[in-house]
């Protein structure tokens, strides 16, 4: 997949779907069926390092993941999540992290949060061959200032100026916006009005394709469910029951057979 194609199926009304991943094997796997663009997202600081927020994630843990990611992903377009700080200090500072991130990972693209304030960032990595997603609505490296995990876009004026920083994005040149836990009308009304494709989570039907996080849609924490996620399979049930079958094999002698 390249831009080009993600483009084209855009054009065409074709949904495109993204899902993230942080992983060799996941990559592997995901790459076989038709995912249109992997996302090595920040939030690997929750699901895969156990953290309660994606602040504390560091470039070289992005790096470290997202070069896996390549290696098992040969087909599909891989986003890398410009880690918190790594891009809000300086349009410059920016530019450094993200050609960083492209030469040590050869993954395509890079997201990073923020609407209108984050335009001449994305302009400047545009204008240096960068391919820029941006992320609107509740961003999670702000979880602070919001103060807790909520939808976005409720009265007016926040609705007016999720459109605003949907508008400014494209302007300054990002392939495509991520809509995260923005009120389904507002994220409607959002990718009536842009001209790049909006990826919704938690945001409604109406966006130009969805994302989910891989963990939640498969159940590897068989115990957090999310509103916005739908659960496609329970592997975490899945891996218990497998391990347990495991262990009562070796304790019972059943494992390994006498050849
Ligand atoms: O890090 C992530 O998983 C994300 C998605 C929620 C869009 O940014």
């Amino acid at each position: 997949m390249t831009l080009r194609d993600i483009h084209a199926r855009y054009q065409r009304g074709e949904k495109l779907v993204m899902v993230t991943c942080y992983d060799y094997a996941s990559a592997l796997l995901l790459d076989a069926v038709d995912v249109d663009m992997l996302l090595v997202g920040d939030s690997l600081a929750n699901t895969m390092l156990g953290f309660d927020t994606t602040l504390p994630v560091t470039m070289d843990q992005m790096i470290h993941h997202a070069s896996a990611v390549r290696r098992g992903a040969t087909r599909a377009f891989v986003v890398v999540d410009m880690p918190f700080m790594s891009y809000q200090i300086s349009p410059e500072d920016a530019l450094a992290s993200a050609g960083r991130i492209l030469k040590e990972t050869g993954c395509e693209a890079v997201k990073i949060e923020g609407g209108e304030a984050m335009a001449p960032t994305v302009r400047k990595l545009v204008c240096a061959g960068v391919p820029v997603m941006g992320h609107i609505g509740l961003t999670p490296q702000s979880v602070h200032a919001f103060g807790g995990y909520r939808t976005q876009g409720r009265d007016e004026e926040a609705a007016r100026r999720l459109k605003a920083d949907a508008e400014a994005l494209a302007d300054a040149g990002a392939f495509a916006v991520v809509l995260e836990l923005i009120a389904p009308n507002v994220a409607a009304e959002i990718t009536s009005s842009t001209d790049i494709p909006t990826v919704g989570i938690g945001s409604g039907p109406s966006c130009s394709g969805q994302v989910q996080v891989l963990h939640d849609m498969l159940g590897l924490f068989p115990d957090r469910r999310y509103r916005h996620a739908k659960r496609y399979a329970e592997i975490g049930e899945a891996v218990r029951e497998a391990v347990g079958r495991y262990a009562d094999d070796v304790r019972s002698e059943r494992f390994p057979e006498a050849s």
